[in-house]
């Protein structure tokens, strides 16, 4: 048993999707939560750029005596994961092996993948999904305004409506039905994707794998909280006008922001 709280950061309130799922599935778990709102976004950004922000980002963490580190974000999950795990000794989860574990378990022979530019450069989503699962047939789509847009508290405006269904057509005239959210802000979309599509679709929400993935992870290693409080704290790199009302929505809670 540790209870020493779970790190998790992003560039912004995306990774809050996953903080989200965190709670759910381990509520005895005490969180800290990083958004990176000074240098957002980064899904434009150079791999260089993206590493030195997430060490940043984790040496805070560590800082703060975090257990274990999940980076909530597919972009610097993409370019940066390597590094961090290479150069800290403690746990550190992104957000594409646990998502691929599910859809290896779930048999998909055929997905979509949505991301930033730059995860989608990476090539990082194919790659590791090629690897795990024999003649996967993989469908990327960059989406580099999403992030933006509702980091801004727009998603559900003419504008997120207006980029969705340009991001889609290429899963719309498929009718690809299983689609990874490879950013963590595009859980946000959820109800807008499926409008535009019309059909039945899996939207893949990485929050939810991680999530499982973790649970299972803490109590193998025996490194989960039993203690029956749990806390939370959010900071963020910079303070955002619109984080509060979009992490409500997301969380469905009034939270209590710091700056760091
Ligand atoms: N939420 C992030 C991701 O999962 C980053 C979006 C951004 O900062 O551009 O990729």
């Amino acid at each position: 048993m540790d209870n020493r709280p779970i790190g998790i950061f992003d560039s912004g309130v995306g990774g809050l999707t996953v903080f989200k799922q965190i709670r759910k599935e381990l509520p005895n778990e005490n969180i800290i939560y990083l958004g990176d709102t000074k240098n957002f976004p980064y899904g434009n950004r150079s791999r260089e750029q993206i590493v030195d922000f997430a060490m940043e980002n984790a040496k805070k963490l560590i800082d703060k005596n975090v257990k274990m580190i999940i980076i909530a974000c597919g972009t610097a999950t993409s370019q940066a994961i390597d590094v961090l795990q290479e150069k800290f000794d403690i746990p550190i989860i992104g957000i594409i092996e646990p998502t691929i574990q599910y859809v290896k378990e779930q048999n998909i022979k055929e997905i979509g993948v949505i991301a930033t530019e730059g995860t989608i450069r990476s090539g990082a989503w194919e790659k590791k999904l090629k690897e795990n699962i024999e003649d996967i047939k993989v469908i990327n789509k960059a989406c580099p305004m999403l992030a933006t847009i509702a980091e801004e508290g727009k998603a559900e405006s003419k504008e997120g409506r207006k980029a969705i269904k340009e991001y889609m057509e290429p899963f719309k005239k498929n009718r690809i039905n299983k689609i990874i959210l490879g950013c963590t802000h595009f859980p946000i979309y959820d109800r807008i994707i499926k409008e535009e599509l019309e059909y039945d679709v899996e939207l893949i929400d990485t929050g939810i794998t991680v999530s499982e993935y973790v649970k299972k992870f803490l109590m193998e290693k025996n490194l989960n909280n039993i203690e029956d409080e749990s806390r939370e704290s959010i900071y963020l790199t910079k303070p955002e006008k619109e984080f509060k009302n979009i992490a409500k929505n997301i969380m469905g809670m009034d939270i209590e922001i710091m700056n760091i």
